[in-house]
């Protein structure tokens, strides 16, 4: 069976867009993978987190994760800061990345906006330590939306050249899983940039906690164009925002862009946001009442946190240490 390996930061509620990119494909990967899913808290504190803050998104992400159907029993779910072997491979993964490979980064740029001199140095080497997650754990498939695509390509680099470097076939290539017609789910505001958790704009994003009231609201004041659907994908051209909409109708009922335009073409964004919104409240508004039925009882959660955390550190940990020792490190 292969190991997957994904990540999602604590940085925000969990929107739309993380839940049709990446959780609701972990969820159905389960079924015949080994999974290993990590709140990434290491990679959060790339920008400023408020600390009583982190701890509870940290927390909120794990419920939200469980409330979509990630199974802590069966898989593996933990917070990444416990366990160590992220950072010991990161150090490694640090001096083996070049900087002009970290250069072509676009989420740096995009992160690091046009003040790069103020970014963290973290922010920069973000995608060191993502390629050390996933080979912590000699993980092979990594199921992420489209926007995490260039990062999974430095992580092969990274890997190859560590094997190189040292002559050892140890880091093994790795499977980027980028499912669905929802890969890129995008603002709801502007159709050119992607629905983020971090976005200043509320209006921009379908949050996991929103309610149906929320839901319609932002469906209904989402920017779209004059023109009725097309009849096919073609007539997505020069018109983000119908894509967008129709893809994210397409990934939650289960069919593909052309078989929604099938159905709709021709029809006024009016009533067709109306059949997409009750669509969005079925799926999503269930989410929101299990992640607060969990958050009732954090006893329940933390353990499961910390026993996840311990599995995942009796994986990585052997792995860890044999790259170490590979890098020549003394063991004694
Ligand atoms: P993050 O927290 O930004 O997002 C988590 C997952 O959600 C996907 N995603 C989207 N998919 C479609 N449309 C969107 N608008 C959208 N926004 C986010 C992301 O692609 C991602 O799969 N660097 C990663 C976390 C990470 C990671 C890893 C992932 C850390 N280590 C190792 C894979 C493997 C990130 O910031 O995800």
């Amino acid at each position: 069976m292969q190991r997957i390996f994904s990540g999602i930061q604590p940085s925000g509620v969990p929107t739309l867009g993380n839940y049709l990119g990446a959780i609701r494909n972990w969820v159905a990967l389960q079924a015949d993978h080994e999974c290993i899913w990590c709140v990434v808290d290491l990679h959060a504190i790339t920008v400023w987190q408020d600390p009583a803050e982190l701890a509870r998104n940290t927390r909120e992400m794990a419920a939200t994760l469980i409330a979509c159907g990630v199974d802590p029993s069966k898989h593996v779910l933990f917070a990444q800061s416990m366990v160590s072997a992220h950072a010991r491979l990161a150090w490694i993964f640090n001096c083996v990345a070049r900087l002009g490979w970290l250069n072509r980064m676009t989420q740096f740029k995009d992160k690091a906006g046009k003040d790069r001199e103020a970014a963290s140095a973290g922010l920069y080497v973000y995608p060191n330590l993502m390629a050390a997650d996933i080979h912590a754990y000699h993980a092979t498939r990594v199921p992420v939306g489209d926007d995490q695509k260039q990062h999974l390509e430095l992580a092969n680099d990274i890997a190859e050249k560590f094997n190189h470097d040292y002559g050892v076939e140890f880091f093994p290539h790795i499977e980027p899983l980028i499912l669905g017609p929802a890969a890129r789910v995008m603002s709801l505001r502007d159709g050119s940039k992607k629905m983020s958790k971090s976005d200043p704009s509320d209006q921009s994003r379908i949050n996991l906690t929103d309610d149906a009231d929320a839901i319609a609201l932002k469906i209904r004041r989402a920017k779209t164009d004059p023109d009725p659907l097309p009849g096919d994908v073609s007539g997505f051209e020069g018109r983000p925002e119908a894509r967008n909409l129709v893809g994210i109708y397409a990934a939650l009922s289960g069919g593909t862009a052309q078989g929604v335009l099938d159905e709709f073409a021709g029809s006024q964004f009016g009533p067709f946001k109306q059949k997409l919104t009750d669509l969005v409240v079925s799926s999503i508004t269930p989410i929101g009442a299990e992640t607060s039925r969990l958050l009732g009882d954090v006893t329940v959660l933390d353990a499961a946190l910390r026993d996840g955390a311990i599995r995942a550190s009796a994986i990585a940990e052997p792995i860890v240490s044999e790259a170490e020792r590979l890098v020549g490190f003394l063991k004694v």
